[in-house]
């Protein structure tokens, strides 16, 4: 026999049903919107591709237009750190005067660019004009390749800009 309590319990599991099925579509038109827009024309479509887009901006902003304090870098700058970093280096570099695989690096700081007579210098290295400054030098040792494209020097390069700072210090410190 139908009372008010089977009808209820009825009614209430009806749409209690119809809740789940209203949230589980909305759930995956959600989930595809991301994915690939369902194909419902180009705002979607549009939208999936914009959403990276400004990610990858504000991230490559933020590594390229870290604002770096380099008086400060250089005020703090350690020696003996400096001559830690400069293990990197001696593998190619000397300080005595001698060239290797590279130029020797005494009295760099200063120094017109590729200058060493008698070393073989790459031709991204010939055409470089200008004189190495602390300022340069940091950002040639920060990542070579990327400041002098072709160079012969293969180092990946030194990230940390008070570690540079102090290897900088340090060959100034060598003339
Ligand atoms: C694997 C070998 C190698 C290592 C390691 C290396 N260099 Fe070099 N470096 C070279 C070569 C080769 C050149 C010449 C580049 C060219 O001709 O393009 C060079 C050139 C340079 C120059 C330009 C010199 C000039 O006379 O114009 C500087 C400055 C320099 N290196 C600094 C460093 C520092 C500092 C380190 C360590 C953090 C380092 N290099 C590590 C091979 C190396």
């Amino acid at each position: 026999m139908f009372n008010t309590m089977t009808l209820t319990k009825a009614a209430g599991a009806f749409i209690g049903a119809l809740l789940f099925l209203m949230l589980a579509n909305w759930a995956a038109s959600a989930l595809f919107h991301v994915g690939h827009g369902g194909g419902h024309g180009d705002d979607e479509i549009a939208q999936a591709y914009t959403i990276p887009v400004p990610e990858t901006a504000a991230s490559d902003a933020g590594a390229g237009e870290e604002v770096v304090d380099f008086e400060a870098l250089m005020a703090s700058a350690d020696l003996a750190q400096g001559e830690r970093e400069w293990a990197k280096c001696r593998s190619c570099h000397q300080l005595n005067g001698n060239d290797g695989v590279g130029p020797h690096l005494n009295g760099v700081v200063d120094r017109d660019k590729a200058s060493i007579a008698g070393f073989n210098y790459s031709s991204a290295a010939q055409d470089m004009p200008g004189v190495w400054t602390p300022e340069n030098l940091f950002e040639f040792i920060e990542n070579p390749r990327g400041y002098m494209p072709g160079t012969a020097m293969s180092f990946a390069g030194i990230r940390d800009n008070q570690a540079r700072a102090s290897l900088i210090a340090f060959l100034e410190a060598n003339p």
